[in-house]
């Protein structure tokens, strides 16, 4: 079976087919994966707009789902995937009604799929089929959150950020340093470069963890707004020391310990959360999904800490850990072969609960 995979919930158009090996322990062969990023245009405004975003979509998708299929060799598929949510709503009704009008011509199935059990699944193309129980970490632009995954396709909440996702404080804490939009990537590539003790920022102490009761809920709720409010508390007193004005730029030495320290705090906060539920669940894995799973320091640490715990640790090759439609794909043809199939009434849904996937 091939199924063919529609993802536009954020700023990428992204088409991809995926075809079902036979194989139980790595299910999915990616046979295309095309994606179209609109970040250049975004980049002018530092962020995404939602409506630019939408209006680049309807320009975009008809190229990109042909590329896909013709990219795959042959162009017959048996079903189509498509990002019900969560996302912009402009943007994934884009993606969902053209999903839904080509399902209706060709009389093909139609499987609706959870965007973040798309970035899960991505670890199963990477990597194989994850020994369960699973705990994931999906990380992204707008989101932070840790998943228990007691049988495969199921996920269970069992925290998430209070307020920013960590990509978003590196979005964030990149435009307060004036190093530009996405900041994810700028910051890794400064952070190597810079000493990570070298600005004190703190650890957020909000969770009942960190007050002595784990056994209350919201143990593992990440917060990353103190982060942020602590470098541009630091960023005046270095601009007030160094007698710059609030637009001058701070000398190299400070961005990159800026960026070094960050990382290292941001990376430690979300460690210490996968690993210790990973314990208090019993898992047999742990994974990281999500933009932020690209980040350097993240990988690095998260395979030295799995090794030291004796926990395998799944993260996706890079060209699959931003958006992509490769992962919705697979993620549909698991949900296909689960009985689900999209009612005619499907509608976009831009906080779709992960639980309803
Ligand atoms: O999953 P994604 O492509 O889109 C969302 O669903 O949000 O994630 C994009 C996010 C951005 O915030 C970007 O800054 C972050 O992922 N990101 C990174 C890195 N590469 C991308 N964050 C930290 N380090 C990176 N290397
Ligand atoms: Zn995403």
């Amino acid at each position: 079976m091939v199924i063919l995979g529609i993802e536009t919930s954020c700023d990428e158009t992204a088409a991809a087919m995926v075809e079902e090996t036979g194989d139980a322990a790595r299910p999915w062969r990616v046979l295309s994966n095309v994606v179209a990023s609109q970040v250049d245009i975004h980049r002018e405004w530092g962020g995404v707009v939602p409506e630019l975003s939408a209006r680049q979509h309807i320009r975009d998708i008809c190229g990109v789902v042909e590329k896909a299929v013709e990219d795959a060799g042959s162009p017959r598929y048996d079903a189509i995937a498509v990002t019900q949510g969560p996302g912009l709503v402009g943007s994934l009704l884009v993606g969902l009604s053209f999903a839904k009008a080509l399902a209706w011509a060709r009389g093909v199935p139609l499987v609706p799929v959870h965007h973040l059990a798309g970035h899960v699944e991505s670890l199963v193309l990477g990597g194989g089929e994850m020994p369960l129980p699973a705990v994931v970490l999906v990380v992204s632009g707008g989101h932070t959150s840790l998943y228990l995954e007691p049988r495969a396709g199921v996920f269970e909440r069992l925290g998430r950020t209070r307020d920013d996702a960590a990509g978003e404080a590196y979005d964030k804490v990149a435009k307060l340093l004036g190093l530009g939009y996405p900041g994810g990537p700028v910051i890794d590539r400064l952070a190597n470069q810079g000493n990570d003790r070298g600005v004190p920022l703190p650890r957020t102490r909000l969770t009942h963890a960190d007050r002595n009761a784990p056994h209350l809920p919201g143990r593992s709720d990440f917060s990353f707004s103190g982060l942020k409010t602590a470098v541009v508390r630091h960023l005046q007193r270095r601009r007030t020391l160094l007698g710059l004005g609030a637009d001058e730029p701070l000398p190299p030495a400070d961005v990159v310990d800026l960026s070094a320290s960050f990382q290292r705090v941001v990376v430690e906060i979300l460690l210490d959360r996968l690993f210790d539920d990973a314990r208090a669940h019993g898992a047999q894995s742990v994974g990281i999904a999500g933009g932020v799973s690209a980040n350097s320091r993240l990988r690095e640490d998260a395979t030295t800490r799995g090794a030291a715990e004796g926990l395998p640790v799944f993260i996706p090759p890079l060209a699959l850990s931003t958006d992509n439609a490769a992962m919705i794909a697979a993620a549909g043809l698991r949900a296909f072969r689960a009985g689900r199939v999209a009612e005619e009434s499907l509608n976009a849904d831009a906080s779709l609960p992960m639980e309803a996937a």
